[in-house]
């Protein structure tokens, strides 16, 4: 990957590159719509991701190239003039990464030729996006020679994200592409940003990732209306408990409190958050214990929470999730990333693959019109220098 990577800079660039990053993708087990209420999530990072090879310039300029969005060309932009351009597409991405290391008062003296190739399935929910930031964040910290901290960065990406990209993420994507560590998935204590590995101990088993191919629409706006619910719901318990987060509850204090909401729809997606956070500290203690049928169960729960009391599923992920488990040799299948379309992940026994795709994509397709797309993935490494 690294040649292609240095050949593609050559052609577009006609100089050579002097080095090559990478970020990975993530999928995430369990924890899902908990990070921006103070909870646990349980990611890991991919095989797949985004790779960069650059060339540091004499002059003050940025020239961007994806081959991925090679109908856009070379997009040039002013060191001096980093903002927001609705016309530079994705591009905005990395713009606000190099904003957010101006922010911190650092002068960064010229640019860079930039090549990104990514093999991450676009709009899938396994997180394009912050794997462009973070892969920037870790060439930028190395080519300035920055010695930004890595959990830094990991903040820097989401601010970028968040501020400069504009969409409410919470940290989950970012620090598992930052942090991630291959064969391993990460618990993330979102409120106190403490983490902690736990390996993957799934052998015998494949992880499955599912993508419904659905073309997201109007996600960005519905996870921006589910965070606001959840605000709602925290504004009004806070008035019987002293806490910052939903996540601070237990499912118990939380039960004994939830008339106090009036509106069904508000406690129904505390409930979710809240209940979600326990059911993910208690899949890490499952694959810890090497438990993975217990592991499984959880998974589906988190899927009906998803879906009955987060209502952030839809027809096409409830089908692919309900088809997975009425397959022979599935551990346990949901939905991951934000829903309303993007993928599902299941664990799939490896005898049974084969039997799994073929049964999900006949009948999928029956239900839905489309076939869905599978993918088998390895969890490898977060974001580095290769
Ligand atoms: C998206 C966001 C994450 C997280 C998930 C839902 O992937 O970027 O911060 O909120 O949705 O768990």
């Amino acid at each position: 990957m690294k040649e292609k990577l240095l050949t593609g800079f050559r052609e577009i660039f006609k100089t050579e590159a002097s080095n090559v990053y990478f970020a990975p993708g993530r999928v995430n087990l369990i924890g899902e719509h908990t990070d921006y209420n103070g909870g646990h999530v349980f990611p890991c990072a991919l095989n797949i991701g985004t790779y960069l090879a650059v060339k540091p310039r004499s002059d003050k300029k940025f020239q961007f190239y994806s081959e991925n969005f090679a109908h856009l060309g070379i997009i040039e932009v002013d060191l001096d003039n980093i903002v927001y351009d609705v016309n530079d597409d994705w591009v905005n991405y990395p713009k606000g990464c190099i904003r957010e290391v101006q922010k911190l008062g650092i002068t960064l003296n010229h640019g860079l030729d930039l090549y990104y190739f990514g093999n991450i399935p676009y709009g899938a929910g396994l997180s394009s996006s912050a794997s462009i930031e973070l892969v920037t964040l870790v060439m930028l910290n190395e080519e300035y020679g920055l010695n930004i901290d890595r959990i830094e960065l990991v903040k820097m990406g989401q601010r970028a994200e968040n501020q400069f990209v504009g969409v409410n993420c919470g940290i989950m994507d970012q620090f598992a592409i930052g942090m991630g560590k291959a064969n391993h998935a990460v618990l993330l204590d979102t409120g106190k940003l403490k983490y902690q590995y736990a390996p993957l101990n799934i052998e015998g088993y494949s992880l499955v990732v599912t993508n419904t191919n659905k073309r997201r629409g109007l996600a960005d706006s519905k996870y921006n209306e589910r965070r606001a619910e959840c605000e709602k719901a925290l504004e009004i318990l806070k008035q019987y408990k002293n806490i910052n987060a939903l996540c601070e509850l237990t499912l118990a204090e939380f039960e004994s409190l939830s008339d106090k909401i009036e509106d069904e729809i508000i406690r129904k997606r505390a409930r979710h958050a809240i209940s979600e956070n326990e059911r993910t500290i208690l899949a890490k203690k499952a694959l810890d214990e090497g438990n993975l049928t217990e592991f499984g169960r959880l998974m589906n729960e988190s899927h009906v929470s998803l879906r009955d009391d987060y209502e952030v599923t839809g027809k096409e992920l409830d089908t692919l999730a309900a088809l997975a488990w009425a397959q022979d040799g599935v551990i346990g299948s949901r939905m991951t990333g934000a829903g309303f379309g993007g993928c599902t992940i299941s664990i799939v026994k490896n005898e049974y693959l084969d039997n799994f795709k073929v049964n999900v994509e006949r009948e999928y397709e029956k239900v839905i019109g489309y076939k869905p797309t599978f993918y088998v993935v390895s969890v490898g490494d977060g974001a580095k220098k290769l």
